[in-house]
């Protein structure tokens, strides 16, 4: 996730900047920059890596009285982590930083391409800061070309942009990124896309609207709406703790990073889940010709995904494919074949079994696609291709929004696949593209059920093991629940095919053996029923997560009815990571850091 600042005043500007991206590290990115307007003169530094290497460039650099100054850290989406593509962006004579994605900046780079506009990047953001030269050049006011460039910008975004025409206002826009303003005693105006690069410095904050855009100078602060209507900024006292404003108020990480699945994956799908189709820009067209079998390839949770996504690539993409445990395939002597996609599927792109199983694949002459949520990771660096799923920086060791993206990522691209094969009729793409749209709802997280959780979670803190269960898709996404549990509460819980329980594991069945059914409406309902009948016969003690009620359960954990089987998916996933989280909180132990664990396995 990038992070963005911006400062109006008296003080050091480049220390209070590079200070406030400081506090934005935990976000994660790949390259930083700074510009600041003091005395007339505009400064630009950038640097690709770590913040060192910005602080390193600018040693020299001092600015003396009032002056405004912006920053970025950026986590690469449109565009390779380099200087060039580091924010700020230039004009002839402004700079902007930006986070999200500008959906229609194609269009836009288009238009203005052909009016002359010379771009020096290969990203997005660029197109912001020359539409608005190219309005001011026709207006002369820079306001009313900022207004102007504002309406013209479709997606999502948080942009703060200075020129040298108004060398003391800082213009802001916001709409589905984060972006506030603090200001302090002296009439100083921060702008941060989190609170913690504030904190410190400002005494109150407003949190922008969605739509919101306008400019602060030495005098004022004006705001107005989506519909240009003017509105009074609602100053509210800044919390004083870094680390909790880190953790947005959340107990843990991993419960702040459940919490944000919504607005993550929304970032997954955007430019991608496009009106009537699922476009990849960052895949060359030939990826998949003469491809017959797709192999996916991951561990732990990469391993869950990799697996669930193996049921919509055979079943709508109607491609032969098989799924490999990363540490079990580097020694199996597998047959490898020229006309099989290798995939590997990584939040790190740093594990070592899953990498070495890349350079297999390459070393037998496969294609290979890299799925991974970190840019210029080993994986991404060394794949043919690579999908970028956007999560942002994840800090709880148990995966959460990574899973929730990877699954995105692997559902568009299994429709994607199945455009190219011209295996899907028009129909069902668009069903599965109006589900898709529906995701950054069904992942908010319904308080109501959170507490029902929580309160239920005081009942399986003990017992001799869990079963967690389900059928077809479902059977994946019980591993993956499993996991969680077993990750963050070291209790002891295996995922089981629910048609497998009868092969063997109901001889386990008694009251203290704990199982979570996953029993979805739309999807093989009465198949998974009786297995879950079969253990309640045998007084099993049963949590069932469904819409339906079923009554022979001793615990129900209800989502909302779907019409899809993959909105019920993702519900469930979330009832999943709320319920290991709070029977881990009730044992006390460390949510985010759980014993034995790292984030990023990158040793054998
Ligand atoms: C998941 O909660 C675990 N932290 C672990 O299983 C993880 O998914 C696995 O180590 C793979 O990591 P990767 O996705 O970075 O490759």
């Amino acid at each position: 996730m990038c992070g963005i600042v911006g400062y109006l005043g008296e003080k050091n500007i480049k220390e209070v900047l590079l200070n406030g991206l400081k506090e934005l590290e935990y976000r994660g990115y790949d390259s930083a920059g700074i510009a600041v307007l003091n005395n007339d003169r505009f400064s630009i530094f950038k640097a690709v890596g770590k913040l060192e290497n910005l602080i390193e460039k600018t040693k020299e650099f001092q600015t003396q009285g009032f002056g405004i100054g912006i920053g970025h850290t950026r986590w690469a989406t449109h565009g390779k982590p380099t200087e060039i593509n580091a924010h700020p962006h230039t004009g002839e004579e402004s700079y902007v930083v930006h986070n999200g994605i500008i959906e229609n900046y194609a269009i836009l780079k288009n238009m203005l391409t052909k009016a002359g506009v010379k771009f020096l990047s290969q990203t997005d953001t660029e197109v912001i800061v020359h539409l608005f030269e190219y309005y001011k050049k026709n207006t002369q006011n820079s306001f009313e070309a900022f207004e102007k460039t504002v309406q013209n910008l479709e997606g999502a975004y948080a942009i703060l942009l200075v020129t040298k025409d108004a060398p003391d206002r800082i213009f802001f826009a916001k709409k589905g990124s984060p972006l506030l303003v603090g200001k302090s005693k002296e009439q100083e105006f921060y702008f941060a896309s989190s609170d913690t690069a504030v904190i410190g410095e400002a005494k109150e904050v407003h949190y922008f609207d969605d739509g919101d855009y306008g400019y602060v100078s030495k005098e004022e602060i004006r705001i107005f709406d989506a519909s240009g209507k003017e509105k009074q900024p609602h100053w509210q006292p800044l919390s004083t703790n870094k680390l909790s404003a880190q953790k947005g108020g959340f107990r843990f990480f991993m419960e702040k990073e459940i919490y944000e699945q919504a607005t993550v994956v929304a970032d997954t799908l955007l430019g991608r889940l496009l009106e009537d189709h699922i476009a990849f820009e960052e895949l060359d067209e030939t990826l998949f010709d003469q491809i017959n079998e797709i192999k996916l390839c991951a561990c732990g949770t990469s391993y869950h995904a990799a697996l669930a996504s193996s049921y919509l690539f055979e079943r709508v993409a109607k491609v032969r494919t098989s799924v490999e445990i990363a540490s079990e395939f580097r020694y199996k002597e597998p047959l490898l074949c020229k006309d099989t996609l290798f995939v590997v599927i990584s939040q790190s792109g740093e594990t070592a079994d899953t990498l070495e199983t890349l350079k297999m694949a390459k070393a037998a002459g496969l294609k290979t696609l890299a799925i991974c949520n970190v840019d210029n990771s080993s994986m991404v660096r060394l794949a043919d291709a690579s999908i970028l799923t956007r999560a942002g920086i994840e800090k709880g060791v148990a995966s959460t929004k990574a899973f929730a993206t990877q699954m995105s990522v692997l559902w568009m691209l299994s429709l994607f696949v199945a455009q190219k094969q011209n295996s899907i009729t028009k129909e069902v793409l668009q069903e599965h593209l109006q589900t898709l749209r529906t995701l950054p709802k069904i992942l908010e997280v319904n308080p109501s059920m959170h507490e029902r959780i929580r309160r239920l979670s005081k009942r399986y803190l003990h017992g001799h093991g869990f079963f967690f269960i389900g059928r077809d898709i479902f059977f994946p996404l019980a591993l993956e629940g499993a996991l969680k549990l077993k990750e963050i509460s070291y209790l002891h819980a295996e995922g089981y095919p629910s048609g497998e329980m009868k092969h063997g594991p109901i001889a386990l069945a008694d009251p203290e053996l704990f199982t979570i059914a996953l029993l979805p409406k739309n999807l093989l309902f009465e198949k998974s029923r009786s297995n879950i009948e079969e253990l309640s016969a045998r007084d099993a003690t049963i949590c069932v997560i469904s819409s339906e009620v079923y009554e022979k359960a001793d615990d129900h954990i209800s989502i909302a009815p779907q019409p899809h089987y993959m909105q019920e998916f993702f519900e469930m996933m979330v009832a999943l990571q709320l319920l290991s989280l709070e029977i881990s909180v009730r044992l006390g132990n460390d949510v985010d850091m759980p014993r034995n664990l790292a984030k990023s396995v990158t040793v054998e």
